[in-house]
């Protein structure tokens, strides 16, 4: 195997499309990120990646390192599938654990026809450049006997506990909904089933958790899940409450990220913070991107606190500020006429006080016409924020729907707007608690604005030119 970082093609440099600041492999199809980990000071990122082509098929963990969470270094494929029937069929998400001192991947194998789902384990060497399967895999193949498939059974997230590993998995029960399964091992490799931590309900949750993640935040615990709605859709969930003799009591429940943002994952760096992942998909048919070449996108990696009404919040990591390049400060009386932007490589950060308008919030022009644009606003009657895709009509583009998540504001709070644009890729965070990720396809950008709304209601407005990281 080879340990020599992957040299980046160029050849995607000048699809308007791709990410500058965001994490992409060089090519190919990219999912969901997996066993994230700082180790020794470094951040490690894995992640779903098909070596082959920019489709969704022949799963393996790519991998890439950081020193700063900014700029990444590709590196050869960590986990790849084998002859072995348990994970022929695809190495599938998971994550990683230290081990005292030595780590530990656990992932869901699949077998040839995706039929059968089994947890597993590999370690591996100290760089964490080579992998190696374990002879005892598959180490849990077994779903309890009162859940009677064995073919969504996937995703295990493991943390040390104060009377040894746990294991969470995701998985679902027929005709009730998504269902997260716990289990408990003193040498991760023998698991007992403990009981069921949580299960949702078809209508309300969905038919099937992945991704789950289960961690204390405060003196709190925190259950994410990806909902699993259809092959292309999906979105993730989030509650907080009490885990107590292996069973978890919710208090909060809500979205935690709308649309394009999926799968996400999370573990704490050397800081002490509790650091988010996320995959975001593509908004365009298969088609279009087998043809670029490329699919899918890593979120910029965010912060996860609770405040103090248990909410779940989130922040971009403050590293970001490090790839600002020119700045613009903007007071109401400079925003009359639109803001002249130099391309769709952004960070905005905008304050509106709400009063008596309907709407707040700004549109990005990808052309002086303003025909292809992207509209990200809160809607005070309906109490939502909104994301609204403009198309020109031989753009072709089917997914123009609007994307909204309820949003109230506390008594006296401006509404704040954090977003992150780069091409095709754009997160919205408003008042650090709700989250809508989105992806916009222009056909060109060219002379790009920025168009603010009831201008008179700006408390403050920034933007950022972001510096590429490739
Ligand atoms: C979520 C997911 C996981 C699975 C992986 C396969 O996007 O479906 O449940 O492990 O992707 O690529």
């Amino acid at each position: 195997m080879t340990t020599s970082p992957i040299i980046r093609e160029n050849t995607l440099q000048h699809d308007i499309h791709r990410p500058k600041y965001h994490f992409v492999p060089a090519q190919n199809w990219m999912n969901d990120p997996n066993g994230v980990i700082q180790w020794k000071g470094r951040y490690h990122l894995f992640y779903q990646y098909n070596p082959h082509g920019a489709n969704h098929a022949n799963m393996h963990w790519g991998h890439a390192v950081s020193d700063d969470l900014i700029t990444w270094e590709e590196l050869s494929i960590a986990l790849s599938p084998t002859a072995n029937e348990y994970n022929c069929g695809g190495i599938f998400s998971g994550c990683i654990v230290d081990d005292n001192g030595t780590p530990r991947a656990f992932y869901t194998g699949v077998n040839k026809d995706n039929s059968v789902q089994t947890q597993c384990l590999a370690t591996g060497t100290d760089d964490l450049v080579e992998w190696t399967h374990d002879k005892n895999n598959p180490i849990i193949t077994d779903l309890p006997e009162e859940m009677g498939q064995a073919e969504d059974f996937r995703d295990p997230f493991v943390w040390e506990g104060d009377d040894g590993w746990y294991m969470v998995v995701g998985s679902r029960i027929e005709g009730v909904g998504g269902t997260i399964l716990l289990y408990r091992s003193n040498d991760l490799i023998n698991w007992t089933y403990l009981n069921p931590l949580f299960t949702g309900k078809n209508a309300l949750t969905g038919f099937m958790f992945e991704c789950p993640n289960f961690f204390q935040l405060g003196n709190k615990w925190v259950l994410i899940i990806s909902s699993h709605i259809g092959h292309t859709t999906g979105t993730v969930l989030y509650w907080v409450g009490d885990f107590i003799d292996n069973k978890f009591i919710p208090e909060v429940e809500d979205v935690l990220d709308s649309g394009y943002s999926y799968a996400s994952l999370t573990h704490l760096d050397d800081q002490g913070r509790r650091l988010m992942w996320s995959w975001v998909r593509e908004g365009r048919d298969e088609q279009s991107f087998v043809e670029a070449g490329w699919s899918g996108v890593q979120a910029f990696p965010r912060v996860l606190t609770l405040d103090n009404q248990n909410r779940l919040c989130m922040k971009p990591v403050e590293e970001l500020a490090t790839l600002r390049q020119t700045s613009h400060h903007y007071t109401p009386d400079a925003l009359e006429n639109p803001i002249q932007i130099r391309d769709l490589h952004l960070e905005v950060q905008a304050s509106f006080k709400v009063g008596d308008e309907t709407s707040y919030g700004l549109d990005i022009l990808a052309t002086s016409t303003g025909t292809e644009k992207i509209t990200v606003y809160f809607d005070r009657l309906t109490e939502t924020i909104r994301i609204n895709r403009t198309y020109d009509e031989s753009n072709n583009r089917n997914d123009i729907y609007v994307q909204g998540l309820p949003h109230t504001l506390d008594d006296n709070e401006t509404l704040d707007l954090h977003i992150l644009l780069d091409g095709s890729t754009i997160e919205v965070i408003a008042n650090e608690r709700t989250s809508i990720t989105s992806r916009f396809y222009p056909e060109q950008v060219n002379d790009p604005k920025i168009h603010v709304m009831n201008p008179s209601s700006i408390v403050s407005l920034d933007i950022w030119e972001m510096q590429s990281i490739w």
